[in-house]
């Protein structure tokens, strides 16, 4: 018991009294060693009480060499000096971008070596710059073809944009052409989710107007595009309709069935759909000012997940929005 006393009295700030006072109490001869030996001959009627004190005195010792090792080891490198430089460092976490985001910063840089710059606006939208300015006057059906989330109904619609076509009304009404712009973004659709589809994703639009501009000079856009994404540039494009462009098309890239994803993605044809695309219809630019007799243009939307999907190999749209790490860590540029 007067052994307890000591331990709890001492003190110090010098390395080799504590070690000392370590072999002291706790090395190989050292007296709790001596003590434990002499438990066999302490009569039984005491051999409890003996044990209870030899055990805490054995704590306390340890206790007091921990925390005066402690307090030395902090006070050395308050002084500039490290107790123990092979000490791993402090871990830092890199995190990385979202892969949606590195698509994204890709496809701006591919079309901005042939001219386009990047332009946006804003995600709640009113009925002008998401439907009628772009063709789609009220009660047109082709409304349906774009579940909308409404945020209002009266007096004006205000809406979640389901494309982000509302931004190039805007660029168009603030800039003449020539124009070359694209307009990445996060759209809305109300829509039901699945591995294929989501109700929030990302277009990137493009629009090209100038004079003499041809569906030739869109189809060759195209291919540029997907030859520097893809590093492939077979696409199709599939007749079709939007009322904003005339004539439109589907854009369906081939992108092959190599692996279990692609057969997925694909739906075991190879091919995928990408976007739309088409010459500005005539409405469209009157409704912007411009005039259709001087100039013409093209525009195409495609939608960024679909792009990632193929080039990550990723099977299932939902993983974009869940911020799983264990997914999100996979993407390690930082660009
Ligand atoms: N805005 C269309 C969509 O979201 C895509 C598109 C853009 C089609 C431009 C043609 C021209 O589906």
């Amino acid at each position: 018991k007067n052994h307890i006393a000591d331990v709890e009295r001492f003190v110090s700030d010098n390395m080799e009294e504590i070690e000392q006072f370590r072999i002291k109490y706790l090395g190989k001869k050292g007296i709790l060693n001596e003590f434990f030996a002499a438990f066999k001959d302490v009569p039984n009627e005491t051999k409890k009480e003996y044990g209870q004190v030899i055990n805490q005195l054995k704590t306390k010792a340890q206790e007091k060499v921990t925390l005066l090792k402690e307090a030395w080891e902090n006070a050395q490198e308050e002084n500039g000096i490290y107790g123990d430089l092979s000490r791993p460092g402090e871990p830092v976490t890199l995190g990385s971008r979202h892969p949606i985001s590195i698509v994204k910063n890709r496809i701006i840089e591919v079309f901005s070596n042939i001219g386009f710059n990047v332009s946006e606006g804003p995600e709640i939208e009113d009925d002008w710059h998401n439907f009628s300015a772009l063709n789609l006057p009220e009660y047109h059906p082709a409304r349906d073809m774009q579940d909308t989330f409404f945020i209002q109904k009266n007096p004006e619609d205000i809406l979640l944009r389901t494309h982000t076509s509302s931004v190039q009304v805007r660029y168009m009404d603030e800039h003449k052409p020539p124009i070359r712009t694209i307009s990445p973004g996060r759209v809305f659709r109300n829509e039901a989710i699945s591995a294929r589809s989501h109700c929030i994703f990302h277009q990137v639009e493009g629009l090209y107007i100038d004079k003499n501009v041809s569906f030739a000079d869109l189809k060759q856009t195209l291919l540029y595009f997907t030859k520097e994404m893809f590093g492939k540039s077979k696409i199709r494009l599939r007749p079709s309709y939007f009322p904003f462009t005339e004539p439109s098309a589907e854009i369906d890239i081939y992108w092959g069935l190599e692996t279990e994803t692609d057969y997925r993605i694909t739906k075991g044809t190879g091919w995928l759909e990408i976007g739309g695309c088409g010459m500005v219809d005539p409405n469209v630019l009157k409704n912007c000012n411009i005039d259709p007799e001087e100039y013409s243009g093209f525009a195409f939307g495609m939608g960024i997940e679909r792009i990632a999907m193929l080039l990550y190999q990723i099977g299932d749209i939902r993983m974009f929005y869940e911020n799983d790490v264990r997914f999100l860590e996979q993407f390690k540029s930082i660009v």
